[in-house]
């Protein structure tokens, strides 16, 4: 089941200017914010904060991540929106059987979730990701 939105991912050259714009954009406090490396992905992240959800902030490490290649593309800009399922394998299932197919298998994203995206193709080029809390 789908539970809420659970962040809309920016992807952006400079973290700590987009951080700062972000901030100032919803006046938050340094408590709503949490910064973090992906290893998997090349990327650190910065999570804000706001009510219910969050706005991520992505900043490729290397030019063979994926958020650099698509920066190099678009430039900074909306890059996706995940949704919070609370069962993220059953999600997948739900998923094929309406011939709709992952990107991929689950696998380990920030926050230590579990997580998994759907090729922007299959959702008017609006990149969707599934993400599982660590229980
Ligand atoms: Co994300």
């Amino acid at each position: 089941m789908i539970t809420k939105i659970d962040h809309i991912a920016i992807a952006v050259q400079n973290l700590e200017s987009a951080l700062e714009t972000f901030r100032n954009v919803i006046g938050c406090a340094g408590e709503a914010i949490r910064i973090e490396e992906v290893a998997s992905e090349k990327v650190r992240v910065a999570f804000i904060t706001v009510g219910e959800t969050k706005i991520e902030l992505l900043e490729p490490l290397s030019d063979e991540s994926p958020i650099a290649k698509f920066i190099a593309k678009n430039g900074d800009g909306m890059h996706h929106i995940a949704l919070q399922t609370d069962d993220i394998n059953k999600e997948t299932e739900r998923l094929e059987s309406l011939n709709i197919k992952p990107l991929s298998l689950p696998k380990e994203g920030a926050g230590g979730k579990k997580i998994m995206f759907l090729h922007p193709k299959e959702t008017n080029k609006v990149l969707i990701e599934f993400a599982q809390k660590k229980h």
